[in-house]
C-alpha cells in the first residue's frame, strides 16, 4: 500500500503567511502540520509516498527531504498548478501504479492515527473508505448523506443548503478502481477536479464505498483559529521538559517544553507552552497555549494563546493573544510622541489593535 500526500494548493486563508510559504508547514506545537500526517501514515506501515507540490513545492522539498528522517521513501510529484484533488490522482497514476494507496490531505490534522482505517481497508477490500465526522459548518466542507444503515446515499463538495452535518475528513482510501473514476469526471463550478464527484462517480457505477467515523479530533487547518485551536490541542499532550537554562528569579508553571538552547530569564511561562531552540525570553510573560518557535526574542513582552514563527522578536509590547505571527517578524513598542501605531504589513495581513 502507498500513500499520496497532497501539500500542493494555494492556502488563501492563512495569507500574508501562505503568500510565501506553504500552509502544510505552519507549525503546530512547534512542529509542521504536514510531519503529523507524515508520521501518521509511517505508524500505518506505509512507506512509500508521493507528495504533490506546486508553488511552494521548494520548501516542502527542504523539509521533508527525501523521507528518511520519518522512516518513509518520499517521490514529489510537482502539480502545474491547484486543479483539484481528484487532479493530483491523475497525475500521480505512475506512481500509484495499481497499488491500493491512501489520501492524506497535508492541511488536515488528524489525532489518533490512521492505522485502524488502514487495516479496516486492507482486510474489507473496498474500492474507496471516506472518514466522516459532524462539524458546525458543513457548507465549507465536502457534506455526506447517510440512509439508516450507514450506507452513503449522497457526496456533494461545499453545498450551499448541507443536508447533513457529516463532513469529509481529508483521508480517504482507495483502490485503483479510483483511477477510473477521476478520468471519467469534469471540473466543478470552481473549476477543479473534485475528488468527492470522483467517489459519487464509484458510488453509481456499483463500486463498494465505505464510511467511518473519526472518533479522536480532527481539524482543517486553513484558518487562524483552527491553527490556535490544534495548537492547544496538542500543546495539552505535550510531556513537560526543561532542557535549556531558566534562571531563578523566572517561574515555570504546568506543561512547559524549553527546549535545549533556549534561555528564560526574569521571566513567568504559565504552560502549556513550547519555547523552541535558541529562543530568548527575558523579563517577560508567556500564558497557556503558546507556541515559540526557534531562535525568536521576547523581551518586556507578554504573549497568549499564540503561535510564533521562527526568527520573531517581540518587545516592550504587552498583551499579545489569539495570534499568528510569521517569520522574523518584529513586532516592537513605538516610543515618543504622538501615541501612535506604526505598521509595516504585508499584503492580506489581518491586525487589530486596542486604541
Ligand atoms: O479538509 C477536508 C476537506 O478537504 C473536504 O471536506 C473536502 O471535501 C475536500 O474537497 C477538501 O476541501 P478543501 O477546500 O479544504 O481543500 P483544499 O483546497 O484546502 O486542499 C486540501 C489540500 O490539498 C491542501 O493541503 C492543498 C492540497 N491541494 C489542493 C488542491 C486543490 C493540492 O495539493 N492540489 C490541489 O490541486
Amino acid at each position: 500500500m502507498k500513500a499520496l500526500v497532497l501539500a500542493g494548493g494555494k492556502g488563501t486563508r492563512l495569507r500574508p503567511l501562505t503568500h510565501t510559504s506553504a500552509k502544510q508547514l505552519v507549525p503546530v506545537a512547534n512542529k509542521p502540520v504536514l510531519y503529523y500526517g507524515l508520521e501518521a501514515i509511517r505508524d500505518a506501515g506505509i512507506i512509500s509516498v508521493g507528495i504533490i507540490i506546486g508553488d511552494t513545492g521548494a520548501e516542502v522539498r527542504a523539509a521533508v527531504g527525501d523521507g528518511s528522517r520519518f522512516g518513509l521513501h518520499v517521490t514529489y510529484i510537482p502539480q502545474e498548478a491547484p486543479l483539484g484533488l481528484a487532479h493530483c490522482v491523475l497525475i500521480a497514476r505512475d506512481f500509484l501504479a495499481d497499488e491500493p494507496f491512501v489520501m492524506y490531505l497535508g492541511d488536515n490534522f488528524l489525532i489518533g492515527g490512521i492505522a485502524d482505517l488502514v487495516d479496516a481497508f486492507r482486510m474489507a477490500h473496498y474500492d474507496a473508505q471516506i472518514l466522516l465526522t459532524k462539524v458546525t459548518e458543513p457548507q465549507f466542507y465536502g457534506v455526506a448523506e447517510l440512509g439508516p444503515e450507514g450506507k452513503i446515499l449522497r457526496l456533494e463538495e461545499k453545498p450551499e443548503c448541507p443536508r447533513s452535518d457529516l463532513a469529509i475528513v481529508g483521508v480517504y482510501t482507495f483502490s485503483p478502481a479510483i483511477h477510473q473514476a477521476v478520468r471519467a469526471i469534469t471540473p466543478s463550478a470552481r473549476g477543479e477536479l473534485e475528488i468527492t464527484d470522483a467517489i459519487k462517480w464509484l458510488i453509481d457505477n456499483g463500486f463498494s464505498v465505505h464510511s467511518h467515523f473519526v472518533t479522536g479530533y480532527w481539524k482543517d487547518t486553513g484558518r487562524l483559529e483552527d491553527m490556535l485551536e490544534c495548537n492547544r490541542i496538542v500543546l495539552e499532550m505535550i510531556a513537560p521538559g526543561v532542557r535549556g537554562m531558566v534562571d531563578t528569579r523566572s517561574e515555570v508553571t504546568g506543561n512547559v517544553i524549553i527546549e535545549a538552547g533556549a534561555s528564560v530569564e526574569r521571566s513567568v511561562i504559565r504552560g502549556p507552552a513550547v519555547i523552541g531552540a535558541g529562543t530568548k525570553v527575558s523579563s517577560s510573560y508567556v500564558g497557556p497555549y503558546t507556541s515559540i518557535a526557534e531562535n525568536c526574542l521576547l523581551q518586556d513582552a507578554e504573549v497568549e494563546y499564540a503561535i510564533v514563527l521562527k526568527g520573531s522578536t517581540i518587545k516592550g509590547v504587552s498583551r499579545l493573544t489569539y495570534s499568528l505571527i510569521g517569520r522574523n517578524v518584529e513586532v516592537t513598542r513605538a516610543e515618543g510622541v504622538p501615541n501612535t501605531h506604526q505598521l509595516m504589513l504585508g499584503d492580506h495581513s489581518k491586525v487589530q489593535v486596542r486604541a
